[in-house]
This record gives structure tokens, C-alpha cells and sequence, in this order.
């Protein structure tokens, strides 16, 4: 395993962006870089020993910053997804958050994923990032440190923990971004991908994608992953919780949630034969499909364009809005007390 720092670029007209190539001993690498934590790209074996970048993104930093292009590879903080009307009560104080998007707080806000992190530890096959954010930072409480600390394996896992230390009681909902083509062609659609979640429920949601605080049965729906099948089999059936056109952008209520690590999803890719196993100890997973990024797109790596339906993103998480639902499963960040999670995507080719 090594690890090898070089500069990917610029953000802010000249703010350098460095970029952790992290290599294992079969030449299989992610390139882990500064800003929004993020994932640059994932190089993983096919069923032959191909390698292939596994992950969308882009070539130029700067695209990383535009929310428009839909957090790629980016870590998500404080709360990732949506929290209804930008506010939420906690700790016997009503919080206002961002409203960067609609009447609601998408991603906190978006300030984690879009600046840069600093380094705190390198190792032979790890980096780990941290960000401070001071009590009060788009409206959440708390003087909040967070860090992310990446392992790659010979065995081609990505393990990512987040580890939370806040002096106050807090909310924390951290996940990352990334949308994941196993075809290893990112202008390759992904809804010939073949997928499986391990969820019997959903959160429904109304038409701005806000969880009504229902939890729905899968069965039945074309939200049914239960057994493996392709993204595109029933992406376009007309259905309350999806918005027209858009396909998947929904949270599972992942089985058997104790906190421990289990398996949330499989997604495979039958033309290289990759599959990418999603573990987690957290209890829900939304599946995006990239519905919501622009059709006529003209960037991404290389010569492929990133654009709609060319990624699945399997974010791991806590329930959207949990911050206003009651019912829904909770862990809140005790002051002083280290709050964390890991979630692992685990790589192979059959
Ligand atoms: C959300 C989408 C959003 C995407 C990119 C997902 O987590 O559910 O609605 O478009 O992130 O920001």
C-alpha cells in the first residue's frame, strides 16, 4: 500500500485543491482530495484485472463547487439531505438552517462539501480529513469538529468513518456523495445496473421530496429492491414518492438497524463484472440516480460527459429530516462525547 500526495488544482481563483492517491498492492487506487473531503476517483478491477474509475466527477476542481452538479464524491455535513422549512427544534431551541434549496436545507447547506479540509493524518492506506465548524454555522449548534478517515485495502474496500466531537449536544447526519458506474464509462447509463437493497421500507415523501414522516412498505411498488434487478426496470413507472422524470432520489429504511455494521446494498454491473457491496451501521440509504442533473451537460472526466442517469449514489445516512420526525430512528451527539460511523464500500468482479 502507498500513499502519494499531488495538486489537483484551484478553487476560489487560487486556492490549491491536493489530491491522496491512495494505492493497494494490485495497483487498484482512490484519489481522495482536500476539498469537501471527496472521493476523485476509484480505480477497481473488472472480472479480467481492468481498471476503471468507478466513480463520476470531474477533471477541474471548480466543478466540485457547483451545487448544480450534485455533490460528486463529496462529503455531506452537518445533515445530509433535506431538513423541512430550514429549522428544526433541539435542545429547547428552535435552529435555523440554510435554505439553499426550495423552502428546505439540502446537505446542511452545502459549506462542508465545498471547502477545504485539512489533513490531520496520512498513513500507508489511509488519509484522514477534518473540518472544524464553529457553534453556530449555518444555524447549528455547537463548536463541531468532524473528520473523515478513508482506508483502501488490498481487497478493494473503501472504509469510511466519520468520527463527530462537538462541546455542545448536537445533530450530525454525515455521508458522501459519490455515484458509482461500475461499467467504468461515466457517459454509460447506469439503469442497465443491477441492484439490491436491503430494505422492506421507505420514507414517503411529498412533491418536494420532504418526508411526510410515513413509513411505507416497499412490496409491491416499484420501489422493491428486495431481490436484485435492473435500476431501469421500473425507473420511470408513475409513483406518489417519485417526481416525474426524475426516477430514484429516495431514502430505504435499511433491516435490522442496531448500530452494527450490515449489509444495506449490492449493485453489479454485468459487462465487467463489478459489484460493490454497501455497508453500514446507520439505518438508511438513499438512492439517487442522478435524475436530477441537467440532460445537456458538456463536463466530466476526460472525454465522457456527467450528466442525467449516469450514476447511482448509495448514501448512507440517517432518515431525512429525522430533525423534525419524531418517530424516526435517532442518535444524537452528546456533548464532548466522540460520535461515530462507518460505512464500507466493499469492491469485487465475479
Ligand atoms: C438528494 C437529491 C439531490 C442530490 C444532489 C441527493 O441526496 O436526495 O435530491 O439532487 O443529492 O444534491
Amino acid at each position: 500500500m502507498s500513499v502519494e500526495k499531488s495538486l489537483f488544482g484551484y478553487i476560489d481563483g487560487g486556492k490549491p485543491v491536493d489530491i491522496y492517491t491512495v494505492t493497494n498492492k494490485n495497483g487498484a487506487y482512490v484519489k481522495l482530495m482536500t476539498l469537501g473531503a471527496g472521493i476523485q476517483s476509484l480505480c477497481v478491477p473488472d472480472r479480467n484485472g481492468v481498471l476503471a474509475d468507478v466513480v463520476l466527477g470531474f477533471d477541474e476542481p471548480e466543478y466540485y463547487t457547483n451545487p448544480d452538479y450534485g455533490y460528486q464524491g463529496l462529503v455531506v455535513g452537518r445533515w445530509a439531505n433535506r431538513i423541512r422549512d430550514g429549522r428544526f427544534t433541539f435542545g429547547g431551541k428552535v435552529h435555523y438552517t440554510p435554505r439553499n434549496q426550495g423552502t428546505w436545507t439540502l446537505h446542511g447547506g452545502g459549506r462542508f462539501s465545498f471547502t477545504l479540509w485539512e489533513v490531520d493524518e496520512v498513513g500507508d492506506d489511509y488519509v484522514t480529513f477534518s473540518r472544524f465548524s464553529p457553534d453556530g454555522e449555518d444555524g447549528f449548534p455547537g463548536n463541531f469538529n468532524m473528520k473523515v478517515k478513508y482506508t483502501f485495502t488490498d481487497d478493494c474496500v473503501l472504509r469510511i468513518e466519520y468520527t463527530v466531537l462537538c462541546d455542545e449536544n448536537t445533530v450530525a447526519n454525515p455521508t458522501n456523495h459519490a455515484y458509482f458506474n461500475l461499467s467504468g464509462d461515466s457517459s454509460a447509463t447506469v439503469e442497465n445496473h443491477t441492484l439490491m437493497i436491503n430494505a422492506d421500507y421507505f420514507t414517503e415523501t411529498d412533491g418536494d421530496q420532504l418526508p411526510t414522516g410515513e413509513i411505507c412498505e416497499v412490496k409491491g411498488t416499484m420501489m422493491d429492491f428486495t431481490t436484485p434487478h435492473k435500476i431501469g426496470d421500473r425507473i420511470d413507472e408513475p409513483f406518489d414518492a417519485i417526481i416525474e422524470g426524475i426516477g430514484y432520489d429516495n431514502n430505504y429504511c435499511l433491516r435490522g438497524y442496531n448500530g452494527e455494521m450490515r449489509k444495506a446494498a449490492e449493485l453489479s454491473e454485468e459487462k465487467s463484472g463489478r459489484r460493490l457491496e454497501v455497508y453500514t451501521d446507520l439505518p438508511g440509504l438513499q438512492l439517487y440516480c442522478g435524475g436530477w442533473l441537467s440532460k445537456d451537460y458538456t463536463v466530466g472526466k476526460g472525454d465522457s460527459l456527467v450528466t442525467y442517469r449516469r450514476g447511482a449514489a448509495l448514501e448512507t445516512q440517517f432518515y431525512p429530516d429525522t430533525v423534525n420526525c419524531k418517530n424516526f430512528p435517532s442518535r444524537y451527539v452528546k456533548a464532548n462525547e466522540e460520535f461515530k460511523t462507518v460505512t464500507e464500500f466493499r469492491f469485487s468482479a465475479e
